[in-house]
């Protein structure tokens, strides 16, 4: 059934489980992530970028992922990942997306606040929640030096800050975290995670998580995190078995035998985040 995300993450937030959110690009990646979902009985995000929405246009994919919705017995919501634009997020309420992510984190404060602001009321104006993020610069001012790591990380006197000033329903969180595949292992500062957490209270979430591996994703969820963003990995799954379906089979050319194998590797990917994350059984 499709729902917003804002029950979703409240009933992580309570209960210290983190949701699934999968991001999807066509028809064989939505059949794989609400198949897990309803295999493992759990609650899920669909996310769609702006990427997405220029590859399958605005309304395919929101289309395909409230039908698949209907069919299943487990909550979905629709969500827009890193939505670039007040107009974007607006044609997205339009097309029927029930949750919003307004990423305007690479602006300076105020004016993320100010677009994140105007975002949400016009999502809350229609029951719609909104997700937000905020970052830090690197580079040195004055006596006050920033690593390149430090740089990366958000701010949790900030984040109290940005939470009260946007009036948003859930924090993106820069922890360590970072998109695609990792160098080496990534290292999430959980002490930054718990100032956070003892902080603000909206639900959490944690973006870039392929490659993180499942004990700090662990962690990470007994430490705060409702929410949790894969997509490289289910790529890279989708790639992969593509690749080899087609080594071992030159001559084929039906899309369903390509894809088919394609779709049950991207299903065991996120069936094994809703174990970790600890969603299974909560729908
Ligand atoms: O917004 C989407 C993500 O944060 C996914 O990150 O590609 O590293 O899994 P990922
Ligand atoms: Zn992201």
């Amino acid at each position: 059934m499709l729902v917003t995300s804002k029950e979703l993450l409240w009933d992580a937030h309570k209960n210290g489980y983190a949701v699934g959110a999968f991001n999807t690009n066509n028809l064989e990646i939505t059949h794989a992530i609400l198949r897990a979902a309803q295999a493992k009985r759990a609650p899920v995000l669909v996310q769609i970028s702006a990427g997405a929405i220029r590859y399958a246009g605005l309304e395919f994919l929101p289309m395909i992922v409230a039908k698949e919705a209907q069919l299943v017995d487990v909550p979905v919501a629709i969500h827009l990942d890193h939505g670039p634009s007040f107009e974007l997020v607006m044609q997205a309420l339009r097309v029927g997306f029930t949750s919003i992510m307004r990423d305007a984190s690479k602006l300076p404060y105020e004016q993320n606040v100010a677009e994140v602001r105007k975002v949400v009321e016009a999502c809350h104006a229609v029951g719609v929640p909104v997700e937000a993020e905020i970052g830090r610069i690197g580079g040195a001012e004055e006596h006050v030096v920033v690593t390149d790591r430090e740089a990366l990380m958000s701010d949790p006197d900030e984040c109290v800050q940005f939470v009260n000033d946007g009036g948003f329903d859930f924090l993106a969180v820069a922890i360590g975290n970072a998109h695609g595949f990792y160098k080496g292992e990534p290292k999430l500062d959980f002490d930054r995670l718990d100032a956070i957490h003892a902080k603000v209270n909206v639900p959490l979430v944690l973006h870039g998580a392929s490659g993180i591996p499942d004990y700090q994703i662990t962690k990470a969820v007994q430490h705060g995190i409702s929410k949790i963003n894969i997509d490289t990995e289910i790529r890279y799954a989708f790639a992969t078995t593509v690749r080899k379906y087609l080594a071992e089979h030159p001559d084929q050319i039906d899309p369903r035998k390509i894809l088919g194998p394609a779709i049950d590797a991207m299903q065991a990917v996120v069936e094994h985040k809703i174990e970790i994350f600890g969603s299974a059984g909560k729908a």
